[in-house]
């Protein structure tokens, strides 16, 4: 292997590296903060998550915008931007959490790549 393999081969490491960490952490903020008034797959105070993906799925089919559209919704939700009035209507306008752009898309881009229907890491019953 030339040094320059090896190079190449440690860069791609590092990315994948990167990149399962960045999965790990959309987990555990999701887990963390949002799951507290969206169950995954069941509607109480909220739509469910399955709810809300389906929703925006359909809105936005490409990942890039799906996860554009919900971290900035979130960070300040809005009535005229909503993409589910119908909810909005049923539980009132979601609050304000205070997370950042970047946390926030780290958690879009958890809930656009998680299959919530079944089973996945870090879920708890
Ligand atoms: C304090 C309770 C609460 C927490 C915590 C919460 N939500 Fe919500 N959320 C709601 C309620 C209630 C609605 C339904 C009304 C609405 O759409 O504003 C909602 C709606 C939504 C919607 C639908 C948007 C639309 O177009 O109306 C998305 C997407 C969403 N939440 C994402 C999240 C994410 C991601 C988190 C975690 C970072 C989170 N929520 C945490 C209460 C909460």
């Amino acid at each position: 292997m030339s040094a320059k393999s090896i190079i190449q081969t440690l860069f791609v490491l590092f990315l994948s590296f990167l990149d399962l960490t960045a999965n790990e952490d959309g987990s555990l903020l999701f887990h963390g903060n949002c799951i507290t008034c969206h169950f995954e797959t069941k509607t109480v105070s909220a739509p469910s998550v399955v709810d809300f993906k389906e929703h925006y799925l359909r809105a936005f089919p490409k990942k890039e915008d799906f996860v554009n559209y919900m971290s900035i919704w979130v960070q300040h939700p809005k009535e005229e931007t909503s993409i589910m009035l119908e909810s909005v209507e049923k539980h009132g306008i979601m609050p304000e959490l205070g997370f950042d752009l970047e946390t926030l898309k780290e958690i879009s881009e958890y809930i656009y790549e998680t299959d919530f229907k079944n089973k996945h890491k870090g879920h708890k019953d």
